[in-house]
């Protein structure tokens, strides 16, 4: 066997892609406030600024939407989609709706109530804005090695159980609508999480009597891990897993932006027969009817087929290991990443890499302009402008400071790779005449997306 794995499949299609000059890199720049999110994709070579939705589908879910039914209700395409997410994910209910932050809004509508508290092993971005906008607070508790870099563990997205438990005590049951576990952990660097965590966490909640729901956009790498790492476990296939994740649980959100491999689409599922009934109510006003749920027809096929292609071993074991292959190409150029590497992105630890920058001149931020302006390459700061909180003007700073390149599914082969990392290499080389960032404007929530800076 190759050290890596090359891509199981051969290019049919292709879309050009071109760097355009650093003057215009940086008049791109300019005139986004300094915010990758403001760069039109022309602007961009390498796009690494997320795994969601960018994925390339695949010559069967192409043929999959020519077969889509576009009925208004109970839609051929939605029985289809109900066959395979039955047979993986197993809950009694689910609706489509049109992305994981959708999921997310109608769970939250219907069963938080103004100073609850939602607690995950990490929470992504969009799940803390949308317990947030409804009065709610989430709450993180990884397991502590997460939040160090360079800590080697199989299971770095791990729940710290004893401190989950603990919590309950402490914030008592009525004040905890439901309970989250996010597989993989993107806020944590893509970190996976074991399945004796995940049963673990699962009779914590149960034992309380709190509904669990799992934020499973990532849950065929994650039991692609399991496989991997975890004993007994080697023989069973990521199916046969992710059946055993689910069963564990009683629902999930899900973005299908990602381990759906479509480019829009996702589902919250339930057993709740009651829930079920409430969560309609709210996706008729919100999406759609529940047989679309803000999808078309078509967008349901591919999704069907795409939740089980992801599935596939071939599929996972090249995924995961052109994430190592990126992080053995960056180790070589003395790149700091989150160790160990996730399947989804590698993620820079952007204060190891700029020392010479303290929190407050946003080293996450500068970076990822770095990297724009030098190799005309996307990734996003998932650090202070992220995660952080003001408070009476000053911050309040999350532990980690990173960049993510995330790595669409099937779309850029290794000799891009290999261009990320030299880019990143003579980053690093010269790295001390990188500038700090402030940042001019700011939304309330989810920053990230439209806040403005400009250079310290
Ligand atoms: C872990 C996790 N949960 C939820 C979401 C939200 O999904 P969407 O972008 O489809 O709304 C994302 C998106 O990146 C994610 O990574």
């Amino acid at each position: 066997m190759p050290k890596y794995i090359p891509e199981p499949f051969r290019i049919k299609m292709v879309e050009p892609i071109r760097l355009i000059e650093k003057s215009a890199r940086l008049a791109a720049l300019q005139r986004a406030g300094y915010n990758v999110f403001g760069l039109r994709s022309d602007e961009v070579y390498i796009d690494l600024m997320t795994d969601s939705g960018t994925g390339a589908m695949s010559q069967e879910q192409w043929s999959a939407l020519m077969l889509g039914d576009e009925s208004y209700a109970g839609a051929r395409s939605f029985f289809r989609l109900k066959e395979v997410i039955d047979q993986i994910f197993g809950f009694k209910h689910f609706v489509p709706v049109h992305q994981g932050r959708a999921a997310e809004n109608i769970l939250c509508a219907v069963l938080l109530k103004p100073g609850q508290k939602v607690p995950s092993n990490m929470h992504f971005d969009t799940t803390e804005g949308n317990i947030r906008a409804r009065g709610g607070q989430p709450v993180n508790l990884v397991n502590k090695a997460a939040y160090d870099p360079q800590a080697i563990l199989d299971f770095k997205g791990d729940m710290d159980v004893e401190a989950l438990e603990k919590w309950i005590e402490e914030t008592g049951v009525e004040n905890i609508p439901f309970g989250m576990m996010t597989i993989t952990n993107n806020a944590g660097g893509g970190q996976p999480v074991s399945m004796a965590n995940i049963r673990a966490v699962s009779k914590v909640y149960r034992q309380h009597g709190i509904p669990f729901f799992i934020d499973a956009c990532r849950y065929a790498e994650n039991s692609y891990f399991i496989k991997l790492r975890e004993k007994s476990y080697e023989n069973k296939s990521p199916l046969e897993i992710a059946q055993e994740i689910f069963s564990l649980a009683d629902g999930c959100t899900m973005s299908a932006k990602k381990d759906g491999l479509v480019n829009m689409g996702g589902f919250l599922a339930m057993n709740d027969d009651d829930l079920f009934v409430r969560v309609k109510a709210e996706l008729i006003l919100r999406e759609g009817f529940p047989t679309y749920g803000g999808l078309s027809g078509r967008d349901l096929d591919a999704l069907a087929v795409g939740l089980k292609e992801a599935l596939n071993v071939e599929y996972l074991a090249y995924r995961l290991s052109q994430a190592e292959y990126l992080a053995g190409r960056l180790r070589d150029v003395g790149v700091p990443i989150i160790e160990p590497p996730g399947a989804h992105a590698i993620y820079i630890d952007a204060a190891g890499m700029l020392p010479h920058l303290n929190r407050e001149q946003l080293p996450g931020q500068a970076l990822s302009i770095a990297l724009y302006l030098e190799g005309g390459i996307r990734g996003v700061e998932l650090g202070t402008v992220a995660f952080g909180n003001q408070v009476n003007g000053h911050w309040e700073y999350p532990s980690l400071e990173l960049v993510r390149l995330a790595l669409p599914r099937r779309v850029y082969t290794q000799s891009h790779l290999d261009y990320v990392a030299e880019v990143l290499g003579e980053i690093k080389a010269q790295a001390t005449s990188i500038k700090g960032m402030r940042m001019t404007y700011a939304p309330e929530l989810l920053r990230h997306f439209t806040a403005q800076f400009e250079i310290a």
